[in-house]
């Protein structure tokens, strides 16, 4: 699959089978998410992955849909505020540097034919319970992580000339 291919490929995967993700399926996301680019190369997250069975409550206090807690990994990724380079009119960047991360590994996960689906509708007060977050920590998003039980449904997008701003052509 080339990078075109998988960028169509990729959906919100909300139904998942039971099966397990292979090992060397789970470092190739990892590392992954590891290799994306990062303002002034700071880091500043950690990715939390957990196993579906062992906190199957917590994570339905988390966001409670079943497709949820159908994979046997769900994946959290946390901003970590203070580590992240700020510009200098004080926006912060870590959730942008977490994001591009967590994308990595998403469309990562995409081509190695596992679902995800991004998940930020979550109880934020739930996520600092179940992971012990300090305050300057923010999660972010998290996805389940397995193999799909669905199938692609077609994109909706809006239209490029509404999304596409050529600046050349502004009065
Ligand atoms: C930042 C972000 C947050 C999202 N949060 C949720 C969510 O909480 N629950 C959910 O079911 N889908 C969530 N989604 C999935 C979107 O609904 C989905 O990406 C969008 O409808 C496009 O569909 P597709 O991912 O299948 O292409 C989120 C997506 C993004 C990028």
């Amino acid at each position: 699959m080339n990078f075109n291919e998988l960028v169509h490929h990729r959906y919100s995967v909300r139904a998942y089978k039971p099966d397990a993700v292979e090992q060397e399926k789970l470092d190739l996301l990892l590392r992954a998410f590891q290799a994306a680019p990062t303002a002034a190369n700071r880091q500043p997250f950690r990715l939390y992955v957990i196993e579906t069975e062992k906190y199957k409550a917590e994570l339905q206090q988390l966001y409670n849909r079943d497709w949820f807690v159908q994979a046997p990994l769900v994946f959290g990724v946390v901003a970590v505020n203070d580590e992240a380079w700020i510009r200098r009119d004080g926006v912060n960047y870590a959730m942008v540097d977490a994001t591009i991360a967590f994308d990595h590994l998403i469309l990562q996960a995409a081509e190695l034919g596992l679902g995800t689906c991004w998940i930020a509708a979550f109880d934020p007060t739930a996520a600092r319970q179940l992971l012990h977050l300090p305050a300057n920590w923010t999660p972010v998003a998290f996805t389940p992580v397995g193999y799909p039980a669905d199938e692609i449904k077609p994109k909706k997008r809006r239209q490029l000339v509404e999304l596409i701003i050529y600046h050349s052509e502004q009065p």
